[in-house]
């Protein structure tokens, strides 16, 4: 079987280390694991008059996300919590009401960060979102990242130090959605 990864980063900084980071992780899959970023920012502000009459990029968006198998948010933290650009994408993509595409994806949280804490607090309050759309979402290994000198390597992969680290965790999160997957066929 192979498997649809959305990949939703929470920067739409052009320069972005949390966009490094996505990529990285795409490059750590194992072979049947595809994944892709989704991108957000051409979604317009959310404005719930539009649930009815969803723009196209927003259709976009929500059938990238109904035909993943599992979605990894990589976010940066912004004054504590999570980037503004990236709530908007959630709330698009859970309306209009019961039309989620969000409910039942195996989601994976991880972040990286200029500041010691790592992205933690945005992280917690992720999860907090997720857990209302009813997206099982990976508990262990948490992944706070500080982009130290180093914390990436020159051909844009994760730094020697950091790799086997990060290594684990993407490989707990596949584990975790061929487990979704799994209980998801038998039903
Ligand atoms: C930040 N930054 C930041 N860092 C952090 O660890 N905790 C925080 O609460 C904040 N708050 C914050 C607010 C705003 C508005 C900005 C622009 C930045 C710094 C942040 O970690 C840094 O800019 C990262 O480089 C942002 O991620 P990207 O864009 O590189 O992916």
């Amino acid at each position: 079987m192979s498997y649809k990864i959305a990949v939703v980063v929470g920067s739409i900084r052009r320069d972005s280390f949390n966009k490094k980071l996505a990529q990285a992780l795409a490059k750590l899959a194992p072979q049947e694991f595809e994944f892709s970023l989704s991108r957000i920012d051409d979604l317009p502000l959310y404005n719930q008059d539009d649930d009815a009459n969803q723009a196209d990029q927003v259709k976009r968006f929500k059938a990238e996300i109904a035909a993943a198998q599992g979605v990894i948010f990589v976010t940066p933290e912004y004054n504590r919590s999570i980037p503004g650009v990236l709530k908007n994408a959630i709330d698009h993509a859970s309306r209009p009401y019961g039309k989620s595409a969000w409910a039942g994806k195996p989601a994976g949280v991880i972040g990286v960060s200029v500041g010691a804490i790592g992205t933690a607090l945005a992280q917690q309050h992720l999860r907090n979102v997720l857990a209302y759309l009813d997206m099982p979402t990976l508990g262990q290994p948490e992944m706070f990242l500080q982009n130290k000198e180093g914390f990436f390597a020159e051909d844009g992969g994760i730094g020697a130090d950091s790799q086997k680290f990060v290594q684990g965790w993407v490989t707990k999160y596949v584990a975790w959605v061929r487990q979704h997957a799994a209980v998801a066929k038998a039903a």
